[in-house]
């Protein structure tokens, strides 16, 4: 009998949500956990945006940004985000950079130019990729799809707490405003909105925690895996 997807025997849990869903946390440590690689595709966009930002591209010129996409030099060392050999992950990480990161990734064109770099990241023993469409677009065939989601209070109260540890400014009213604005864009958005898998398991995080969260999600690959 022909199957009916490509067998692929490299495990994939696929964690997507929305923003300050708590989603980068958990896959770090579902991924420490496991000894798997780990794919912060949220990173992906916040470095092309803010590549983007240096080279002063408009975000509505989606074809020069593709471009760009093609050209940029990332790598990711020890946790680390770097352009052309530089660590900018304390600057991925300003809420400018995830608004405008929001904003160019509604182009099918910059989505597009990012599929293959995401999929690389598909390596033996296992990934742990989190974001926005990795359940339904870039690891359709993932053994183990999490949707997380949870309260737009909780979100920004969670947002509020990591920036002010970062040493950001934060506004309470602001982050409550950015997030409903960039959670309909990227729920929205007519390529790879936001939204979870057909065979999706969806967990809402906003009474849990964070080792709740693994442990529900290990548990539930456990139950899986072979
Ligand atoms: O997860 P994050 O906040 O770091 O992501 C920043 C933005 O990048 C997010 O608002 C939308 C976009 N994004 C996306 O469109 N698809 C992904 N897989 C990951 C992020």
């Amino acid at each position: 009998m022909k199957p009916t997807r490509p067998f692929h025997q490299t495990p994939v849990i696929t964690i997507d949500g929305p923003t300050a869903s708590g989603k980068g946390t958990v896959a770090a440590l579902v991924a420490a956990t496991l000894g798997f690689h780990l794919l912060d595709s949220g990173a992906l966009y916040r470095l092309t945006a803010l590549a983007s930002m240096s080279y002063d591209i408009d975000p509505a010129d989606a074809e020069a940004l593709a471009k760009l996409v093609g050209a940029l030099h990332i790598t990711f060392r020890e946790g680390c985000a770097q352009l052309d050999g530089v660590d900018v992950s304390a600057e991925i990480r300003a809420e400018e950079v995830g608004n405008r990161a929001s904003a160019i990734a509604v182009h099918p064109e910059v989505r597009k130019a990012l599929i293959a770099r995401q999929r690389a990241f598909r390596k033996l023993p296992g990934l742990v990729a989190d974001g926005r469409d990795m359940g339904t677009v870039i690891f359709p065939d993932a053994p183990l799809k999490v949707f997380l989601t949870a309260s737009v209070e909780a979100r920004a109260a969670r947002r509020y707490k990591q920036l002010i540890q970062k040493g950001f400014s934060a506004n309470m009213e602001d982050l409550l405003r950015d997030l409903r604005e960039r959670d309909t864009r990227d729920t929205n958005r007519s390529t790879a909105p936001l939204k979870p898998a057909a065979d999706a398991r969806t967990l809402d995080t906003s009474g849990l925690s964070v080792d709740q969260t693994v442990e529900q999600i290990i548990g539930w690959f456990n139950e899986i895996r072979v």
